[in-house]
């Protein structure tokens, strides 16, 4: 028996949810819906699936095992509440889990209370380097994380033109902090757990856009101590679609990641790990990450930092770890949302030695935190998210 879907917001990632669910051997699209009837009818004839405007009709009329919600930044309480209110035990929410903390509240209690999964599709932890990206500062490949910096900015042309003649309204009803920073978030909050942001100061700047801010700079400070600096902009004029790097700065060792290139810069991911590690300690690791499929070459070599007379690092040998030319897997956490429902587990076999898939909880973690980053810059005073435990 295949599992039976329905998809709700059918816009450029709805779309891709309904043909991504509608190409997977286990899953029967069943329907969709959108308010945009246009919109509902192409789609449901892509996925050969019943179209609706009213998605609350939809749910009356299916009985669905699982259904992928990707409405608008600040409109995903309705359709998840409704969605868990019809008994449907499964839901793949787009992120960010909501843009107040009033809503993610709401969200989380009544998936608890249901007993339903809200699995949110923070996709920025698929691609191999992010896995790897964790491993290593979980297997304390770095000492601990004390530093660290982020960046995802979009092409100026996402915020003044990427949905067409509603672009204003969508943007206004968002912001950097909740559409990019949400990503950046969750992901921290995973690679550096159990830590969670307890401090935020931010800045905002709005001299360019005006209908959302142009950007959101924010210092945030975890609970074990790490300070990490998160920025993203929606004024760059760039040639890509999307700049997305990271730095993690740790006691014994440093992590560069750059996810999408800036002017100037290739992809790439490299560890320069521990001193404490020995070459024989850095193969085995490079073992079970390679058996993870995450294709790394382990290096043992003589840095040799030198600038005009000045010489530095002694020439002592260094070890590290590099990504081969790191891909981006875009499909990879919701395949693992599917193994996770018909497993019946967080850990499905295709998600192992990552911790849990990103749920309501982890939604509720970084719904507050970037609420925070917003009101820190509304203030220009420091803020509390409250922990989630
Ligand atoms: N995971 C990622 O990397 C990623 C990337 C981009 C966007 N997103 C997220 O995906 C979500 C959707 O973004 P998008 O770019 O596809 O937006 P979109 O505007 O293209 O699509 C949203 C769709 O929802 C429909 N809609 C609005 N209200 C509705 C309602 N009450 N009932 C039914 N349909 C309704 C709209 O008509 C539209 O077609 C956002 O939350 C966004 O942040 C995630």
């Amino acid at each position: 028996m295949k599992l039976k879907a329905g998809v709700i917001g059918l816009g450029i990632l709805g779309g891709q949810h309904a043909t991504f669910l509608h190409s997977q051997p286990e899953v029967e699209v069943v329907a969709v819906a959108d308010i945009r009837q246009e919109v509902a009818d192409k789609v449901a004839g892509q996925v050969k699936a019943q179209a609706y405007t009213d998605y609350a009709r939809m749910l009356k009329e299916h009985k669905l095992d699982v259904v992928a919600i990707a409405t608008p930044d600040p409109l995903h309480r309705d359709p998840v509440l409704a969605t868990i209110a019809a008994g449907v035990p499964n839901i793949i929410l787009e992120k960010p889990l909501a843009t107040t903390v009033a809503d993610a509240e709401k969200m989380y209690d009544a998936a608890e209370q249901a007993n339903a999964r809200v699995f949110i599709n923070y996709a920025n932890r698929g691609s191999a380097p992010d896995r790897a990206t964790y491993y290593v500062i979980q297997n304390g490949l770095l000492g601990e994380v004390v530093y660290g910096t982020a960046h995802l900015d979009d092409n100026i042309t996402v915020p003044t033109q990427l949905w067409g003649t509603r672009t204003k309204e969508w943007v206004g009803g968002s912001s950097t902090a909740h559409f990019l920073l949400s990503h950046v978030t969750d992901y921290l909050h995973w690679v550096l757990a159990p830590a969670q942001v307890t401090e935020v100061f931010a800045i905002s700047q709005r001299l360019v856009l005006g209908y959302t801010p142009d950007l959101y700079d924010a210092f945030l400070t975890f609970d074990n101590g790490c300070k990490f600096r998160v920025k993203a902009e929606w004024i760059k004029h760039i040639d890509g679609l999307v700049e997305f790097a990271f730095n993690f700065s740790g006691s014994e060792g440093s992590l560069f990641y750059i996810k999408r290139p800036s002017f100037g810069e290739v992809e790439g991911w490299r560890a320069n790990v521990s001193d404490r590690l020995t070459s024989a300690d850095l193969l085995a690791h490079q073992d079970i990450l390679v058996q993870q499929g995450i294709n790394l070459r382990a290096l043992v070599h003589r840095p040799n930092p030198t600038a005009g007379a000045l010489q530095a690092g002694g020439g002592a040998t260094k070890r590290a770890l590099e990504a081969f030319a790191p891909p981006l897997d875009f499909w990879r956490i919701p395949r693992c949302f599917m193994d996770a429902i018909l497993q019946n587990t967080l850990t499905p076999t295709s998600w192992q030695g990552y911790g849990p898939l990103p749920t309501a909880i982890d939604g509720l973690k970084q719904t507050r935190v970037v609420c925070a980053i917003v009101e820190s810059a509304e203030k220009n005073a420091v803020v509390e998210p409250r922990r989630v435990d």
